[in-house]
């Protein structure tokens, strides 16, 4: 599994709870370029390993920048990041992959951050800012203590709305208002906690699947979960191997594909990431992923937590 081994260079408050890491080659080398809504996977002191989007302008190799929520009540991740990472130290980091790319050349990109799904967003805006592109970003925080980049977004004039909800968010944006109408050549992009990803996908149900574009940090509260007790078992079949193995109701792809030892990268192993992205030939699958789009579905599976409608699903492995 490749990783780079970056230097931490500097760590500032972004807002409240939030905190954004600088990070370099350790002997000032170009880092390996990424696009717009790109993220890396971030191995933490403690063995935890947590996907970060990349918020720096993606013109700029020289540092990858990421800014992190400290969730008291998360899986521990965050908590330990702010809690035991200082300047100076290194952190093993995977080249930067992307989920949530840019409509290239749309007419125009409305951008919906909940809290720190503003990430994605900052790079986003870099590169809309480049190219003179059409942009609106509608950025829903508790309070402006909590809001990130304020700074940074100052200059933004009529092309950003802040939404303070304090909590309630029937006080904060009207998302259904929002996108009642979708206009010809408008792209949404949206990106936050569980409860805003809802009500987000639910007003935009309408909108043309090709022009909404998306990113979870956590499966959707009552999400799909990968196995269940309706689950049954089914076979795939390897092609570049010429092999069949069984995948029982209580393992999955990769589970099976480890015990044969064959070796698929994961990262999340909830079918956020996007890491275990493999191409199936023949078979039905049942995709539990956030990933993958309706015309992505047609072509690859995530590994971590697909299963199959069919007795067999044909791997490219
Ligand atoms: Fe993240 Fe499979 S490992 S989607």
């Amino acid at each position: 599994m490749t990783r780079l081994d970056l230097l931490v260079c500097a760590i500032s408050d972004a807002a409240s709870g939030i905190r954004l890491y600088e990070l370099v080659d350790p002997v000032g080398g170009s880092l390996p370029e990424f696009t717009a809504g790109a993220h890396i996977d971030v191995e933490i002191p403690g063995g935890f390993l947590r996907q970060y989007s990349l918020c720096s302008d993606p013109r700029d190799r020289s540092r990858y920048r990421i800014a992190v929520l400290r969730e008291a009540g998360g899986g521990g991740g965050s908590v330990a990041l702010h809690d035991k990472v200082k300047v100076g130290d290194r952190l093993a980091v995977s080249p930067p992959r992307n989920n949530f790319p840019i409509a290239m050349g749309a007419d125009r990109h409305l951008l919906l951050a909940g809290g720190i799904g503003v990430t994605p967003m900052m790079a986003m805006i870099e590169q809309f800012r480049h190219e003179g592109a059409n942009f609106q970003l509608h950025y829903c925080t508790r309070s402006p203590e909590r809001t990130a980049f304020r700074e940074r977004l100052a200059d933004l004039g009529s092309r950003i709305f802040y939404h303070h909800d304090q909590g309630d968010p029937r006080q904060g944006l009207d998302i259904a208002g929002l996108l009642v109408e979708h206009r010809p050549g408008t792209h949404l992009y949206y990106c936050g906690p569980a409860p805003f990803m809802a009500a987000v996908k639910s007003a935009a149900a309408h909108w043309p699947v090709e022009s909404v574009h998306f990113e979870y940090f956590v499966p959707p509260v009552n999400g799909k979960s990968a196995q269940s007790a309706a689950d049954r078992g089914f076979r795939i079949r390897l092609v570049q191997r010429r092999l069949e193995l069984a995948v029982p109701p209580d393992k999955s792809i990769v589970d099976v594909l480890r015990v044969a030892g064959i070796e698929i990268e994961t990262s999340c192993e909830i079918g956020t990431c996007g890491t275990c992205k493999t191409r199936y030939l023949a078979g039905t699958p049942k995709h539990n992923d956030y990933v993958l789009t309706a015309r992505d579905q047609q072509e690859w599976v995530m590994v971590c937590c697909a299963r199959a409608e069919s007795d067999v699903l044909v791997l490219d492995i």
